[in-house]
């Protein structure tokens, strides 16, 4: 297996995305889709333009419910392993895009339970690691209204009832081969899947609406939902919806950036000096071993991560297609390539401070509460 939520082997070459999403059960998301969300919304993300987010299952059922005038939410998630690197926000940015577009409420989990499970780390930790985390999320200015952060241990209570579930239709040979566990790993982590899937029906289950559900997340954590979706309808409830991303991939080239190697990713505390160095010293790129060489043959931007970056930071698309096309033709060199990533990156994390210190002083109007979705 090359793809699991805790692990992802190898180096993931351009052509194996496809070949995953297929052989995970899911669809490339094709002309008539961009189509269809661009008649909708009035505008295509870069996401979509470039095929970073590149899969689905059912979205067309959430788009023709939208056509017909019935909401659904959204969900996605965080587990609280450590820092948060620019990968990580990938989803929650595109998330914050449909939240916009589509005027519909967000449920954020925070899997504090997961890590603990996965991860040798303490509770306390965790704790901590949590509030920060859900504090990197808010940086990005989502609205406290439409926005709701549950933490698996503190909402316990709604969460576990709905989890057990769940589980009852989870058999432990289904767990190992959808996430490759064996006898020696810890039970914890045989129920864990169960709660990740609770936030794709809880509305409905807490409201009695029949409210369906999207949610946007990376390829690894597909083979959740891939559960998720058989069980759900057991339980009453609509199958959910997702809509799937590539990975921002690790600074050193390859895989996805990782939050146990520091050096293998940008972190949203790193200042302009250290992103600077990051991407100078390790920085994978797709440019040639020497100027000149650069000059005569160009770059491959695709593999290149400064240019990955770039075009995930972006906003506008026709500057992003500018720099493709001058560095893919030897027009901009390596270094220069580096620096303008450097750049761009050091002032959208510039940006994030101010709206993260707004967040922390009313943390608690994002905090999930089930009265508001109690019939
Ligand atoms: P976590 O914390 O590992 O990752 C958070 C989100 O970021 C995505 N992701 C990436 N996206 C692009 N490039 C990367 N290099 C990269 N690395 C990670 C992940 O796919 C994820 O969407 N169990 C989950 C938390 C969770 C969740 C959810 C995620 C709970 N419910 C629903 C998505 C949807 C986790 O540990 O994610």
């Amino acid at each position: 297996m090359d793809v699991t939520p805790w692990e992802v082997s190898g180096d993931l070459k351009e052509t194996d995305y496809g070949r995953i999403a297929t052989e995970f059960g899911a669809k490339l998301i094709d002309k008539d889709m961009l189509n269809s969300i661009k008649e909708l919304t009035g505008d295509i993300h870069p996401f979509l333009k470039y095929g970073i987010f590149y899969a689905h299952r059912d979205l067309d059922v959430i788009l023709a419910e939208h056509r017909k005038g019935n909401p659904f939410y959204l969900y996605t998630g965080r587990g609280p392993s450590g820092k948060m690197h620019l990968g990580h926000l990938l989803p929650f940015l595109f998330t914050k895009w449909l939240q916009e577009k589509f005027g519909v409420d967000l449920v954020i989990q925070i899997t504090d339970d997961e890590k603990f499970l996965f991860r040798d780390i303490s509770w306390e930790d965790i704790r901590k690691t949590t509030r920060d985390n859900i504090l990197d999320i808010l940086s990005l200015g989502f609205k406290p209204e439409k926005t709701h952060i549950l933490v698996d241990s503190e909402q316990a209570g709604d969460l576990y009832r709905e989890a057990v579930r769940v589980s009852k239709h989870i058999t432990a040979s289904t767990a190992k081969a959808v996430f490759g566990f064996t006898d020696s790993d810890n039970i914890g982590k045989y129920f864990f899947t169960s709660m990740q899937a609770v936030p794709a029906f809880i509305i409905p289950a807490l409201s009695g609406r029949n409210v369906k559900c999207l949610i946007p997340y990376a390829i690894d954590q597909d083979p959740h939902f891939k559960v998720a979706r058989d069980v759900i309808p057991k339980l009453g409830y609509n199958k959910p919806s997702s809509i799937i991303s590539k990975f921002i991939p690790s600074l050193k080239g390859g895989g996805k950036m990782s939050s146990s190697d520091l050096n293998s990713g940008i972190y949203l505390d790193d200042d302009p000096k250290v992103v600077r160095k990051k991407l100078m010293k390790y920085a994978f790129s797709g440019g040639r071993e020497t100027a000149e060489e650069q000059r005569k043959y160009g770059a491959n931007p695709d593999v290149d991560f400064a240019f990955n970056v770039y075009r995930m930071l972006e906003t506008d698309t026709d500057q992003t297609d500018r720099i493709y096309t001058q560095y893919k033709a030897g027009e901009i060199l390596s270094g220069e390539m580096k620096q303008l990533a450097s750049d761009l990156i050091s002032g959208f994390l510039e940006k994030l401070s101010p709206v993260r210190e707004d967040a922390e002083k009313n943390f608690q109007s994002y905090m999930f509460n089930p009265d508001d979705f109690r019939k």
